[in-house]
């Protein structure tokens, strides 16, 4: 009990003489006195070895000593006051928090998923494949085969270990390899990033994202794909946009059209992104060749089928009225924040 007096008693002076200039040496002080493996705690522990007749009495000095080192605790933070308190350990939660900046979805992820939705709501389903492709998916099942003139109308990036390999220029190798899977009626969308070897600028890139489509069944008509496609353009752009098919020639389709809106940006009347035109191009597309249908294994004397591409960019530029691709690329958050995702 005396060792117990004389053992507070020189604590008490030693904290007496305690300052704290900072928050850190408040903390300091809050830690060895009070906290969890603190002075006080371990001194209350020595209760246990007081004789029972001792307890009460030994009881209140302790409790003295709790609250005196409290009581110089808290004139210690007065004397520092404002911001230095608030870190040392007594927040006030009732204050306004720092507003974290939201990120926002992208503008080609936002457009892609419209692009997406609207097709499936007529039941086509998604499917991805490798943007690294071997040249018999990206070319020769696509009736492109080796020396094939068409082939260079889409500049390739070859592996540099093995020209075997490529980056696949179209999202058109994702429809081979699901008809290769064999499973009939098949109707998919296969949405992508792109490759291509072309100078940057303003109207072309390097890389970009495709959405392909592909519908094939018994009875599949130019009709169907003429509808389809309608109602993507109305549900895309609105009702009062005007289509138009011009006849065109892609090695895997036959025949081959390319389609045309009425301009957004003039409403047909003629400006610099149509050219002065009033019509913009937007996708590619055709009756699946019998040849593309052969190489899958799917039997083309019972079989048609429909397939369209569209570059997402370019529907995108149409939608919010971009004139330079590059923007998409170049992860300027002041371009990027301003595209809302309604969905
Ligand atoms: N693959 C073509 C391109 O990248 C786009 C395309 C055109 C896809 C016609 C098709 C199609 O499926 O039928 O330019």
């Amino acid at each position: 009990m005396e060792q117990l007096l004389k053992q507070i008693g020189q604590h008490k002076k030693e904290i007496n003489a305690s300052t704290a200039a900072t928050k850190d040496e408040l903390e300091a002080f809050r830690i060895k006195y009070l906290g969890t493996r603190g002075l006080v705690k371990t001194i209350m522990g020595e209760m246990k070895n007081v004789a029972t007749e001792n307890k009460r009495e030994a009881g209140q000095l302790l409790n003295e000593f709790k609250i005196f080192t409290e009581a110089k605790f808290e004139e210690l933070k007065s004397t520092l006051g404002g911001d230095a308190v608030e870190e040392a350990g007594t927040i006030d939660y009732t204050l306004p928090g720092d507003e974290l900046p939201l990120g926002t979805r992208h503008p080609i992820s936002i457009v892609q998923n419209k692009i997406m939705s609207i097709f499936q709501t007529l039941g086509f389903a998604v499917a991805e494949g490798p943007e690294i492709e071997d040249d018999w998916h990206n070319f020769s099942a696509l009736n492109l085969p080796e020396n094939h003139p068409a082939r260079d109308m889409q500049d390739t990036f070859y592996l540099n270990e093995n020209p075997a390999w490529l980056l696949r220029t179209h999202t058109s190798s994702v429809q081979i390899r699901e008809m290769q899977k064999g499973k009939l009626p098949l109707r998919i969308i296969c949405p992508g990033r792109v490759y291509r070897n072309e100078t940057i600028s303003a109207r072309a890139h390097c890389f970009f994202n495709q959405v392909e489509g592909l519908y094939i069944a018994e009875n599949v008509s130019f009709a169907d794909l003429k509808q389809t496609l309608y109602f993507f353009v109305q549900e895309m752009f609105g009702q009062d946009v005007k289509v138009r098919f011009r006849p065109s020639y892609f090695p895997f389709t036959e025949p081959s059209a390319e389609m045309d809106i009425s301009c957004l940006i003039c409403g047909g009347s003629g400006c610099s992104v149509c050219k002065k035109t009033g019509w913009v191009e937007i996708l590619g597309c055709g009756m699946v060749h019998p040849k593309v249908l052969d190489n899958c294994g799917i039997d083309s004397n019972k079989y048609t089928g429909f397939a369209f591409g569209m570059g997402v960019e370019r529907i995108a530029m149409l939608n919010y009225q971009i004139k330079d691709l590059r923007l998409f690329s170049e992860n300027d958050t002041r371009f990027l924040s301003q595209f809302k995702a309604a969905f």
